[in-house]
């Protein structure tokens, strides 16, 4: 599996969202962006499978170049780079299972689709599924009855549903809280390693991006300013990414640190542990 960007830019009127940004993959890694906010990290995965036209460069995945399909083989790339969003994006008022028939969406018409007449085998195939991420019991509930972090594996197993070659993850944890962030990054790393499929995750925590990739790309103001392995991933580079100043903390980035209330924060502040 290889997937090539080159020189890709995104411009905004007098915005340069995405900028000449290049690296080459030629393995389904499990890949981490971090960056700032507003860094370009969300324009560039969008990009990817098509949701946001590039203004510049190509993306050639085994070699095609995908920012130039139309029509059918536009959708039919869109269905292999499955994505999943910070806010989950399910119905929330419709039961889990038919939320995860949505992935197969491309393969039928609105009609079937309004009347939820979904094939038997699509529907066992769900539960499935649902089965692997271990929430099959929740298959009838209503989306909205759930954990975020149900949730969230509820829009994994709607992004499987397609089969997709590439999972494109925009802040999956970004709303959880730590241990439900753990559960889901469990879930994204092991069908990365049973399935080969290729993850690509924005990340706003590096400790999160340490400890699930096997590669990592800082973009700072649009550009890559870092590619390379968690182990390189020191403090100084972690510095220039986040383009922080003097004051710039390890800690400041770190989602269990943020997750604490407000008295253990002040707490371990004072015993300068942050
Ligand atoms: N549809 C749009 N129209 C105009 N400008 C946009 C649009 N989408 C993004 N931008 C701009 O492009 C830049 C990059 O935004 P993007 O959302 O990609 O950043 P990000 O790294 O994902 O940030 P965050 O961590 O906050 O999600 C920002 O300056 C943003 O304001
Ligand atoms: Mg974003």
């Amino acid at each position: 599996m290889s997937l090539e960007v080159e020189k890709v830019t995104k411009v905004f009127g007098q915005n340069t969202a995405v900028d000449n940004v290049s690296f080459a993959v030629d393995r389904p890694g499990f890949i981490g962006i971090i960056g700032r906010s507003g860094a370009g990290k969300s324009t560039f995965l969008r990009m990817i499978n098509r949701l946001t036209d590039a203004s510049m460069g190509a993306i050639r995945f085994e070699g095609r170049n995908v920012l130039e399909l139309r029509g059918s083989a536009k959708r039919a790339w869109q269905s292999d780079c499955a994505m999943i969003f910070q806010q989950f994006n399910l119905v929330p008022r419709l039961d889990v299972v038919s939320n995860v028939l949505h992935g197969t969406l491309n393969r039928h018409s609105a009609l079937t689709t309004f009347f939820n007449l979904y094939p038997s085998a699509d529907i066992h195939r769900a539960i499935d599924i649902l089965d692997r991420l271990g929430i099959a019991e929740q298959a009838p509930k209503r989306a909205e009855a759930l954990s975020g972090g149900q949730q969230q594996r509820v829009a994994i197993a709607r992004a499987l549903m397609q089969d997709p070659r590439i999972i494109l993850a925009d802040e999956p944890i970004a709303s959880l809280d730590p241990m439900n962030a753990q559960v889901v990054m469990d879930a994204l790393r092991r069908i990365h390693e049973e399935d080969g499929r290729m993850v690509i995750a924005n990340l706003h925590t590096l400790d999160t991006a340490r400890r699930y990739c096997d590669r990592v790309i800082g973009m700072r103001d649009g550009r890559v300013v870092f590619d390379g392995t968690p182990d390189q991933l020191t403090t100084g580079a972690a510095r220039d990414i986040y383009g922080a100043d003097a004051s710039f903390s390890e800690a400041s980035t770190s989602t269990s640190i943020n997750a604490l209330d407000e008295t253990s924060r002040a707490m371990m502040e004072e015993a300068e542990l942050l």
